[in-house]
């Protein structure tokens, strides 16, 4: 791959976040030597969009999901494929496949994890004899919980030779100022993304934190140290946690996986921990009432899509048809000057099998889901696209496996800082 024309490609660059990766990489490409175009299967829109967000683009590729000889013809010109086309378990597939079978490493954003568990079962051995990495779930889900938590891991290992027995993620996110818009918080992109999976035929498997896991014994295991739980709960100095927004279920089991993928490489059996994660309410004791309101309902919309995920064909295919209908479709989000002005931090807990602490911190900048999403997946690609940047290491791959803990030094110019106290 080193005689590619382009380092990096951005499939679906007419989308909500495929624009904010556009706009990224353009603004990388003006203080490195980064050789990089957006696609899209309308390039007339394609065009006007970019233009109209000040994104100053280099010739775009047409690539369309109903012609597969556009998307190798795609994949055979870059080294890295950034996929934003989704709902991935409808669009998915033939995007990865044309990328393994040209060689091109390939990055995206799904959050659908019976999708992911598929495509590890069909293209792990491929990509790993192609020397391909196919990196899946690469923005604010799972990326900074899933570094932090490798990083934890890592530096607890180094300091006093210990496994980790828990790690706590709380997520707090702080909007910018002024009244917000029920557009700023998911896309139409997203929320149909929910609803392919509620109603997909494994969606069973969407609740499972070991659903990523490969080996029966460390699957158990993982189930056994770490279910996933949606009760609110209270937090440090008074704050409500609530379960993951908009999924509980997506973080947990790319973390599990990391560790099984870490131990693989380490040659020592993978030990799952318990890992627990939430967002935090925080505010003036006053408000508690209202934010142990605001974390219930969070908790019941997770817990309805996991009864409807868990339910039969019966009920599922028939709820998510009439849910495909009513919720948003693609194009609704937030508009590029809402994306801007928030601000959000990660703190990772962990403790050692002999009690020894740790804490990772993430503080960054950036529309979480739309705009560090972005960011995070725009850098991800240059890294994949640079030669020794990331671990020699191929297959289907989390992120902080295919980019390894020293990427976080990268990350702070996507607006992701990282730092540890142990
Ligand atoms: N994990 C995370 O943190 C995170 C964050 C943000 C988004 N996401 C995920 O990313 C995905 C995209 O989200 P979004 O809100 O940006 O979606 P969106 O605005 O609906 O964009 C979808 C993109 O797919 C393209 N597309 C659809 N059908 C196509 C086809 N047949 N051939 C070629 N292109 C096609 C669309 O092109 P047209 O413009 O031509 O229709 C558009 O560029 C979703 O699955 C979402 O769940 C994940």
């Amino acid at each position: 791959v080193n005689n590619r024309e382009l380092d990096v490609v951005v499939f679906g660059a007419t989308g909500i976040t495929g624009r904010q990766v556009a706009a990224y990489l353009a603004e990388r490409a003006g203080e490195s030597s980064i050789r990089w175009a957006p696609a899209a299967r309308d390039i007339g829109k394609l065009r006007r969009l970019l233009d109209d967000a000040g994104v100053d683009a280099p010739e775009p590729i047409r690539a369309d999901l109903n012609e597969p000889s556009s998307l190798s013809a795609m994949a055979l010109r870059a080294r890295v494929v950034l996929n934003l086309v989704g709902p991935y378990m409808l669009y998915g597939r033939p995007v990865i496949d044309a990328c393994v079978s040209s060689g091109t490493h390939y990055a995206d954003l799904t959050g659908e994890m019976p999708f992911v568990r598929s495509i590890i079962e069909e293209f792990d051995r491929p990509a790993r004899e192609a020397g391909v990495k196919v990196v899946q779930v690469c923005g604010f889900e799972s990326l900074p919980p899933d570094l932090s938590v490798l990083l934890a891991g890592e530096t607890a290992n180094e300091r006093w030779g210990q496994g980790l027995a828990s790690v706590d993620v709380e997520v707090a996110v702080k909007p910018p100022p002024g009244l917000p818009r029920a557009s700023d918080a998911v896309s139409g992109g997203t929320l149909q993304s929910l609803v392919a999976v509620a109603g997909a035929e494994d969606a069973d498997q969407i609740a499972d934190p070991a659903v990523l896991i490969g080996d029966l014994a460390v699957a158990a295991a993982a189930r056994r140290v770490s279910a996933i739980t949606l009760a609110p709960r209270s937090g440090r100095g008074g704050a409500v946690i609530a379960p993951m927004s908009p999924a509980a279920f997506i973080n947990p089991a790319v973390i599990h996986r990391t560790e099984e993928l870490a131990a693989v490489a380490a040659g020592r059996p993978a030990v799952p921990f318990r890992y627990r994660e939430g967002v935090v309410l925080g505010g003036r004791p006053a408000s508690l009432p209202l934010r142990w309101g605001v974390a219930g309902v969070l908790s019941a919309t997770q817990a309805g899509l996991r009864w409807i995920a868990r339910s039969g064909p019966s009920v599922r295919q028939p709820f998510a048809r009439t849910l495909a209908r009513i919720v948003p479709a693609s194009g609704f989000g937030p508009s590029g000057d809402r994306l801007q002005g928030w601000t959000w931090s990660l703190s990772a807990q962990a403790r050692t099998v002999e009690e020894q602490q740790i804490e990772v911190r993430v503080d960054a900048d950036g529309h979480p889901g739309y705009l560090a999403t972005a960011r995070m997946l725009g850098e991800a690609g240059m890294l994949l696209a640079e030669d020794r940047a990331t671990p020699e290491r191929a297959g289907c791959l989390t992120p902080a496996i295919a980019l390894g803990t020293s990427s976080r030094e990268r990350f702070k110019r996507a607006g992701l800082r990282f730092s540890v106290q142990a």
